[in-house]
């Protein structure tokens, strides 16, 4: 007989089959609502909810912008990197003769987690708090509600 230990402190967040056949889940990572992706071989996890106002990125579009994929949020279109938390925007560089919009990084907005695979069992380590981020507003917010409502 096998015993499987858990890791210290990581939250199980589901089998590693499951979360690959429906891409995406969500999970309660010390109350908070998160969102775990997984998108051509990698997991990545962040807070579900938008750092804008709130909106449900468990239920966006993915969509690769530089060679990176970021989450759509679907009430505002925020543009977020998945690895990075990093929040995008298309801005445009009035000097230049001919303008073209390009994408450009406004720093890290949506608290990101990491994922640790182990014995089919993906993990999520509980979040830094003693570093903030825009999202951890929200997280806040909607902690230990219920429903991952839209
Ligand atoms: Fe996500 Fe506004 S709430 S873009």
């Amino acid at each position: 007989v096998q015993i499987e230990t858990e890791p210290d402190g990581l939250v199980l967040v589901g089998k590693e089959d499951d979360i690959i056949k429906s891409q995406r889940i969500t999970a309660k990572v010390n109350g908070r609502e998160v969102v775990v992706f997984y998108r051509e071989g990698r997991f990545y996890a962040l807070d579900s909810r938008c750092y804008h106002e709130g909106g449900p990125l468990h239920l966006g579009e993915i969509e690769d912008i530089n060679g990176q994929p970021c989450i759509i949020c679907p009430w505002h279109k925020y543009t977020i990197a998945l690895e990075t938390g990093e929040g995008l925007y298309q801005g445009v560089n009035p000097l230049e003769p001919s303008p073209t919009p390009q994408w450009q990084s406004k720093g890290v907005k949506q608290r990101i987690y990491k994922v640790t695979v182990q014995n089919k069992n993906v993990y999520v380590s509980p979040p830094d708090l003693s570093v903030s981020f825009d999202s951890d507003y929200f997280a806040e917010k909607y902690k230990n509600e219920g429903d991952l409502a839209m």
